[in-house]
């Protein structure tokens, strides 16, 4: 893959997006190779949990705006199909995704890190979302996810008046949920993938399923999601050896994700 590089150390799949000439801008060759190595992500019975980064000083600095500056309306909403066909490929992935935010993170940048499950960001992060002063809206989902994850007003002032905050905000405000300094960024990540990764990872799955399943749901469509993934859990060879090992008060031995 030209622009996404995968690697796997233990359990967890580094996604590294590599087009830093470019400070990492979302044209759709990086979309198509994004998606292409989530396909691989998803098949690799290995990788228990993704860290998703960008390479140099930039997470992704937003669509390639040299490639949307020319498109047609029907190519812009093919554009934005491209990107959101992606974006959902992470969302609906089993194994969960944590955003190591190194740095810009604008418009489809912004978008790729809310499409995640969790979101950690460097002190040098800056986040927003510029695209109404470009004469645009958000076309990633970030008019749908960023409400989602911070509330319809901050989201409503975001989008509409541009403003970008940097990381201290975007943490008081709920648009990551942890800020670490620069050179512990992916340190911090991955200790939190592998903090995840030594879960049995049927439950881990269930849950994250049913998060993502419930958040769109009423609450009585939600708790059956819910009631469900329990009952499914109580399957597994993992739920059985780690209540035994609670009750004969020694450590649950290594879980076999089934
Ligand atoms: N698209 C295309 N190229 C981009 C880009 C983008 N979104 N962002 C940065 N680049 C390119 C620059 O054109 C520049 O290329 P050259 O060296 O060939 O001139 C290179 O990356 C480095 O950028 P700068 O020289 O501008 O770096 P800087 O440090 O001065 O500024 C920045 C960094 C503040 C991120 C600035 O580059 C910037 O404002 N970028 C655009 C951010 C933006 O508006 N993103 C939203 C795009 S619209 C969108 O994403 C729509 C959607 O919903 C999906």
């Amino acid at each position: 893959m030209a622009y996404v590089l995968l690697e796997t150390k233990g359990h967890v799949g580094i996604v590294t997006i590599s087009r830093p000439k470019a400070l990492n801008a979302l044209n759709a060759d990086v979309l198509n190779d994004l998606s292409n190595v989530f396909t691989q992500v998803a098949k690799d019975d290995n990788i228990y949990v993704v860290v998703l980064t960008g390479e140099g000083r930039s997470f992704v600095a937003g669509a390639d705006i040299s490639a949307m500056r020319d498109m047609t309306a029907v190519e812009g909403q093919e554009f934005a199909a491209l990107a959101n066909s992606t974006f959902l490929q992470i969302e609906n992935l089993a194994k969960p995704v944590i955003a190591a935010v190194n740095g810009f993170a604008l418009g489809g940048g912004c978008e790729l890190s809310m499409a995640c499950d969790m979101r950690i960001a460097s002190e040098k992060a800056l986040i927003g979302q510029p695209e109404v002063g470009l004469g645009i809206t958000p076309g990633f989902g970030g008019t749908q996810r960023m409400p989602r994850i911070i509330g319809y007003g901050k989201a409503m002032e975001l989008i509409l008046s541009t403003r970008k905050v940097k990381a201290d905000e975007a943490y008081a405000i709920g648009l990551v949920d942890k800020v670490v300094p620069h050179d512990q960024l992916m340190d911090e990540a991955m200790k939190l993938a592998e903090s995840i990764a030594v879960m049995p990872q049927v439950a881990v799955r269930q849950a994250k399923l049913c998060i993502r399943k419930g958040m769109q749901a009423d609450i009585n469509t939600a708790l059956a999601f819910e009631s469900e993934a329990f009952g499914l859990c109580f399957s597994t060879e993992d739920k059985h050896e780690s209540m035994s090992a609670f009750l004969e008060k020694r450590e649950a031995k290594n879980f076999k994700n089934r």
